[in-house]
């Protein structure tokens, strides 16, 4: 996708919203979705209305994105997202994040599901994520580099802003909610991990596995934005569940988890859009 996509679909969010710069971008992960349905005076764009934009056909994940004002700033978001193990090519599945870094968006928050690794984690946990291990193969950058985007060769040894981790901590610790820190590995998917690729995970460093996120935390790093992202423990990954993992428990887990999700990004919200100009 090119990037004369990227700035038709930001232009086209312009137009259809009447704003002509948004703040920051959130992610919506599984079963995530839902927060964007309450946000008061919220303009929703379908994913299929946008040029370009990739539609999800996964259930349990929404397709639109939601502009809507908080604290004299604009948000968007973004409630579901298309993954790598649907066959989608990188460059879609990190189109919604360029498009909306391009309108404006100078901080990201990405939220998932995953499966807790670290024996300290436990089914509703949430976990800031503080680094990745990248074990797909896969990575949105190769191919030609756009300079209009970002560099060729990205350093990412700060691809979680500490600020914003530092922002979430305060936020869950007022919530009176367990502060965790983990390293999210990506595995390609649709497959939950093997027990032995956990065991892999684990010994590498890992303390979550999950299907997504990765991605768009190195493209929204090539743009220079500013990242933030969590992990909703739905499950203990595979081995280390004593039971087969489901889809239809890391969506129950979700649930469950529903009003604690939106207490903290009721309170981090307002944090995350208000960049310093
Ligand atoms: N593995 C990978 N992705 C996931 C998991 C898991 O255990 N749980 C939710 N998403």
């Amino acid at each position: 996708m090119s990037y004369h996509a990227i700035a038709a679909a930001a232009a086209f969010l312009t137009a259809r919203t009447g704003v002509s710069q948004h703040d920051a971008l959130v992610v919506l992960g599984s079963g995530l979705g839902e927060y964007a349905e309450q946000l008061p005076d919220a303009v929703r764009i379908p994913y299929e209305d946008v040029p370009g934009f990739p539609v999800p056909k996964v259930t349990g994940h929404g397709g639109s994105l939601i502009s809507a004002p908080i604290c004299d700033r604009r948000l968007l978001v973004m409630s579901g997202r298309v993954h790598a193990y649907e066959g989608w090519p990188m460059s879609d599945v990190v189109f919604g994040v360029r498009t909306a870094i391009k309108a404006g968006a100078r901080r990201v928050l990405l939220t998932n599901a995953a499966g807790g690794i670290n024996p300290a984690f436990s089914p509703g946990d949430l976990i800031i994520i503080s680094d990745h291990l990248n074990l797909s193969g896969m990575n949105p950058l190769t191919g030609p580099n756009d300079d209009r985007l970002g560099p060729r060769f990205l350093d990412l040894t700060n691809a979680y802003t500490a600020g914003l981790r530092w922002d979430l901590a305060a936020v869950l610790t007022d919530l009176d909610l367990p502060v965790h820190e983990g390293v999210y590995a990506w595995f390609l998917g649709p497959t939950y991990e093997t027990p032995a690729e956990v065991t892999m995970a684990r010994t590498m460093g890992a303390d979550l596995v999950g299907m997504s996120t990765v991605p768009e935390v190195i493209a929204a790093n090539h743009m220079g934005a500013e990242v933030a992202a969590i992990s909703l423990v739905t499950n203990l990954a595979a081995g280390i569940s004593p039971k087969p993992l489901s889809h239809t428990d890391v969506t129950a887990t979700a649930e469950r988890t529903r009003a604690t999700f939106t207490k903290v990004l009721d309170r981090f919200l307002p944090i995350l859009v208000a960049h310093d100009d």
